[in-house]
């Protein structure tokens, strides 16, 4: 099992070749759409990567991106971020500096209690946080997901469901201003898959198996669809706008 903070290290060269859903267009008009009217000065991205997202940002003047991998805050190019190499669930900021966090994909590695507790910190009062989170469909059961999970490899890396994070949210002192979701299919030849998923030679065909004999009820949720070329199975990424409970 690597760490988070290895997998990325290990994967930030080859990020936005294995990753390219960051840049999908239809993932990047929903984001846009909930955080376009918002004015503030200071942005932070929590989990930044290879930073697609905040470079879209520019209204914002000052744009700050945490990761915890120094390797994909070196692939960021875009001088006009300020990179932090920092864990998000202690985020070195001082309070109510921040006017929105966003957070794309990230939660599912981290105690995102801790995050959330860290978020609400540093947020200026009246500040918005904007969540982009792949989540379960629900009639697939967590174990199936956890599963999937542990055969890629890297620890600590789980399956929210979008009750989950309405809970946490919840729990967490923030109101729910608005929610979207899109469903997305990802189409892949075999050996893309794998390296995408970073599945080891290993284990290829554990996986190859692990998909061909998923329940038909779960095949139907995901839409998937394996030949001897290529799998294919939809991807829900959920859209969250948010702001501190009064
Ligand atoms: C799937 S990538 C998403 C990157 C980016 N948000 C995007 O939308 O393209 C997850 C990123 O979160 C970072 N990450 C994971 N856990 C973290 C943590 N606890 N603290 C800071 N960064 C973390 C990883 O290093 C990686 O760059």
């Amino acid at each position: 099992m690597l760490s988070t903070e290895e997998f990325f290290n290990s994967r930030a060269i080859k990020y936005n070749r294995l990753s390219n859903w960051t840049k999908f267009k239809e993932l990047l008009n929903l984001s846009l759409e909930m955080i376009n009217n918002i004015k503030g000065k200071v942005i932070v991205d929590l989990g930044v990567g290879t930073a697609f997202l905040l470079q879209q940002l520019k209204t914002f003047k000052i744009r700050i991106g945490v990761d915890i991998s120094l390797n994909m805050l070196i692939e960021i190019n875009d001088d006009n971020i300020y990179k932090v190499k920092a864990n998000i669930c202690e985020i070195p900021f001082l309070p109510v500096s921040i006017d929105i966090a966003i957070c794309r994909q990230v939660l599912h590695y981290t105690d995102p209690k801790r995050v959330f507790s860290e978020i609400r910190r540093i947020l200026r009062p009246g500040g918005y946080v904007h969540i982009v989170q792949i989540t379960g469909y629900e009639n697939i059961p967590r174990t199936w997901y956890n599963t999937w999970a542990k055969i890629r490899g890297v620890e600590g890396r789980r399956m929210f469901f979008k009750s989950d994070l309405l809970r946490l949210f919840s729990k967490s002192g923030f109101d729910v201003l608005k929610e979207n979701e899109i469903e997305l299919l990802f189409v892949n030849k075999w050996d893309e898959f794998y390296e995408r998923e970073n599945v080891t030679y290993e284990k290829r065909l554990e996986v190859k198996n692990f998909f061909m004999n998923a329940e038909p009820l779960f095949g139907k949720a995901l839409k998937l669809k394996i030949n001897n070329d290529s799998i294919s199975f939809s991807h829900k990424f959920s859209f969250f706008l948010l702001r501190i409970s009064n």
